[in-house]
């Protein structure tokens, strides 16, 4: 039985005093109720010390949004994997769509940021998905299986047992638009058949696949309730603390 995992995509919102306030009021909305899923913040980096000291003593874990593929060096702007372990990180998003999109980050650099992530124990939570276009086009698998493939190169089964993969789509991002839990169920059946190919059959059925995009408490449940969908990978709802930890309860 896989566990669910709730992970909170911070983007680039809330400064330190934001920080400060967010987590205490996830911490005491939850403090009243017996969470069965996993939780995970990501706020931005500047935040990154603040937030761990203040994680200390509750089950949330710490993940940061990026990272660069060195250790270090002269890459003016960059954030190195020692950087993040040092704030007590544990998880790094990689592969975002808005990393993609906005900032040219491919599959090839994605999957050298994995494999820097992994070799300093690091646990990614690996974002794949299509876009309006690929998806209308019909190449949604395609498009699924390339991300993957590419991302995932060169990297064996041994290494990949804190892999997390998120599911999403880049249509349903911050834009409102869900996709539905059918469409959803769809794609990561597809993902896990795949990575039983790739790897194996019983690393498939332990790997935690989150769904991304427009995630809210009034869709949670339908799409958490679905067979292969392990968590979420969660934006603009994570931003209040109340509308996070509702997220949290349907698991
Ligand atoms: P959203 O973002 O929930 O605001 O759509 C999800 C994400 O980008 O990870």
């Amino acid at each position: 039985m896989r566990k669910k995992i709730i992970a909170g995509n911070w983007k680039m919102y809330n400064d330190v005093n934001g920080t400060v306030n967010l987590i205490s009021e996830i911490k005491k909305v939850m403090s009243d109720k017996n969470l069965n899923a996993g939780l995970i913040v990501c706020p931005p980096f500047t935040n990154l010390e603040t937030a761990s000291e203040l994680l200390k003593d509750t089950s949330i874990k710490l993940g940061a949004q990026n990272m660069y593929f060195e250790e270090s060096g002269a890459f003016t702007g960059e954030i190195s994997p020692l950087m993040l372990k040092s704030v007590g990180c544990e998880f790094v998003i990689l592969g975002h769509s808005e990393r993609r999109t906005i900032f040219g980050e491919g599959d090839q650099v994605i999957n050298k940021k994995i494999k820097t992530a992994i070799k300093h124990a690091l646990k990614p939570i690996f974002c794949i998905g299509e876009t309006l276009d690929e998806r209308e086009k019909g190449v949604t698998f395609k498009v699924i299986e390339t991300q993957l493939k590419n991302g995932l190169e060169g990297l064996g089964e041994g290494e990949l047992a804190n892999l997390i993969v998120a599911y999403e789509p880049v249509w349903a991002i911050g834009t409102g638009k869900v996709a539905t839990p059918e469409q959803a169920q769809e794609v990561h059946k597809f993902i896990r058949e795949l990575i039983a190919k790739m790897y194996s059959q019983n690393f498939a059925s332990q790997l935690i696949i989150q769904y991304g995009g427009s995630v809210k408490p009034e869709n949670a449940k339908e799409l958490l309730g679905q067979a292969d969908i392990d968590g979420a990978l969660v934006g603009g709802a994570c931003l209040k603390a109340e509308s996070f930890i509702k997220i949290a309860e349907v698991c």
